[in-house]
């Protein structure tokens, strides 16, 4: 039995930014965005580096990770410099790419947002590795909506998926994302503000109490 004071939770579990200033719609000088580590209960979206390189190759290589993702190109050097082009869209914040890290500093994966638009955006690339801790899935998937939404005031994502790719499938369904067309490759969806805002308060109760049987999306 849990005795569970929820403002205390949404206080605890709300992402922390290092710097957030967020201008008015019009406002085109995107350096005021600064979204650099996004803080959760047992792991962090640290925004990647020219130093992640090595790391993000090798995942992408990585037979039991790469099935459903586009093939991996070049070499570590040109992932870095890919990286480093990259950069140029962090900076007018049309794009966010996150290493995901325990808080003990050990990378654990990748998640990219991008194709961010007045409303909405799109989210993939996203990989975890074997040194991911429980639950490692649900929560960047919460911090990465968190920050689109909260932080970034968007309204919807919309994504898609490889259709063979079943256990990503199953994630998204079960997280509520709602499926909209299917073509022969992929599987769309979307997924709105009010739907996260709706199960917020649950995936927080899942996350800082794992063990505790909970229909997140309800
Ligand atoms: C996609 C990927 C990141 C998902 O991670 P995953 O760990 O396989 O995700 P799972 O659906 O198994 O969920 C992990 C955990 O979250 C829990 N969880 C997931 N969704 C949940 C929900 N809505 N409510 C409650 N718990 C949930 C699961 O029960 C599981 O818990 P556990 O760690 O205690 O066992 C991973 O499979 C991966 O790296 N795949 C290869 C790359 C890839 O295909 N990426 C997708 C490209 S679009």
């Amino acid at each position: 039995m849990y005795l569970i004071d929820i403002a205390m939770l949404h206080e605890l579990f709300r992402p922390k930014p290092s710097v957030v200033h967020l201008e008015t719609e019009n406002d085109t000088s995107m350096n005021n965005y600064e979204l650099s580590c996004i803080n959760g209960p047992n792991l962090a979206l640290r925004l990647v580096q020219p130093e992640d390189a090595e790391y993000i190759h090798t995942l992408r290589s990585d037979i039991q990770y790469n099935a459903h993702l586009s093939a991996v190109q070049g070499t570590a050097g040109n992932q870095r410099k890919w990286i480093v082009d990259y950069k140029a869209r962090e900076e007018v914040a049309s794009e966010f790419y996150y290493v995901i890290e325990r808080h003990d500093g050990v990378r654990c994966g990748v998640v990219r947002l991008y194709d961010i638009t007045q409303d909405s955006f799109t989210w993939g690339s996203w990989i975890l590795d074997h040194n991911k801790p429980r639950k490692a899935a649900l929560e960047s998937a919460y911090l990465l909506y968190d920050t689109a939404f909260t932080y970034l005031q968007l309204q919807k994502a919309v994504f898609q998926v490889r259709r063979e790719n079943n256990r990503t499938l199953a994630f998204h369904q079960r997280f509520g994302a709602i499926q909209t067309h299917i073509d022969a490759k992929d599987i769309y969806f979307t997924y709105s503000r009010e739907q996260f805002e709706n199960s917020k308060v649950n995936f927080k109760l899942l996350l800082e109490f794992p063990d505790i049987e909970t229909n997140a999306t309800s």
